[in-house]
């Protein structure tokens, strides 16, 4: 699937584009998915996401979501009085964090074979598809996320988390794109996210800081875009202050051969084991 120099680039930089990976059919069934999902789910199960806070906000929701289809919401989604500011379905922040493997039209979309191959190209031997997510970055409130890389989430002995980053929508500098270093997955794994029973928190590993503005580079592109970012790639996104939403789709995807650290806050049970494609 990966041209040879695709593949060296992804090793240099970190990252990879690829223009037109989905069909506009294919974004338009995820999509329409996704709505029924936010239309079905109950508001008074609140919750709020937010990585400026992780700890805080991190709770029993959260943290028993890793096999489920749940929706959390915007952290601005709420006014002074607990009433949402804008209807339900421009309120969400995501859904996770199993759609891929609890929902039929997700789970198409997230194995579909050529994604398999990118997979294999890239270096992963034996996928394991950790998490799903479906995020909205809402028109006006869609929250920024900070600076951070994914292994910081999903560790394992070697390094091997991988993200497969989906544009459902056009995205840019003024709907909260993607902002990443170039290169800097050469650099040290930073944090460490543990969790230990129903609490969590961030271990520092490395003193290294994250990436200035002058070295921060936008990835702006249009929906049906793949973006690949190794998991030691800092990356971030801005809060969406446009008018448009800025709908994308991940997938956590490490390679079954090395060791899938015992502290990661995602685990599976016996009753729904991590699947590859
Ligand atoms: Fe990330």
């Amino acid at each position: 699937m990966l041209t040879d120099d695709q593949k060296h680039a992804f090793a240099r930089d970190g990252y990879l584009v690829l223009p037109g990976f989905k069909s506009a059919a294919e974004i338009a069934a995820v999509r329409a998915r996704a709505g029924e999902i936010v239309d079905a789910f109950d508001p008074a199960a609140r919750a709020i996401f937010s990585t400026t806070d992780q700890a805080k906000h991190t709770d029993d929701y959260f943290l028993g979501s890793g096999d489920k289809i749940r929706c959390f919401f915007e952290e601005e989604a709420f006014d002074a009085h607990g009433a949402l500011r804008q209807p339900k379905a421009l309120s969400i922040n995501k859904i996770g964090h199993a759609l891929h493997d609890l929902d039929p039209v997700f789970d198409a979309f997230s194995r579909d074979p050529k994604l398999a191959s990118v997979a294999a190209d890239v270096g992963l031997a034996r996928p394991q598809i950790w998490q799903s997510m479906y995020i909205f970055k809402q028109p006006g409130i869609g929250g920024e996320v900070r600076w951070h890389q994914d292994a910081t989430f999903f560790e394992t002995d070697p390094i091997t988390v991988t993200t497969f980053w989906f544009a459902l929508e056009d995205a840019d500098r003024s709907n909260g794109c993607l902002w990443i270093e170039p290169g800097g997955h050469h650099g040290p794994l930073r944090e460490r996210f543990v969790r230990e029973g129903d609490a969590t928190h961030i271990e520092k590993l490395d003193a290294t800081p994250w990436p200035g503005d002058a070295t921060a580079v936008p990835v702006e592109v249009r929906a049906g875009t793949l973006v690949l970012l190794h998991g030691r790639l800092p990356h971030y996104s801005a809060p969406n202050r446009s008018r448009v939403s800025r709908h994308a789709y991940t997938l956590h995807i490490t390679d079954g051969s090395a060791t899938y650290a015992a502290h990661n806050w995602l685990q599976r049970g016996d009753d729904m084991p991590v699947r590859g494609f």
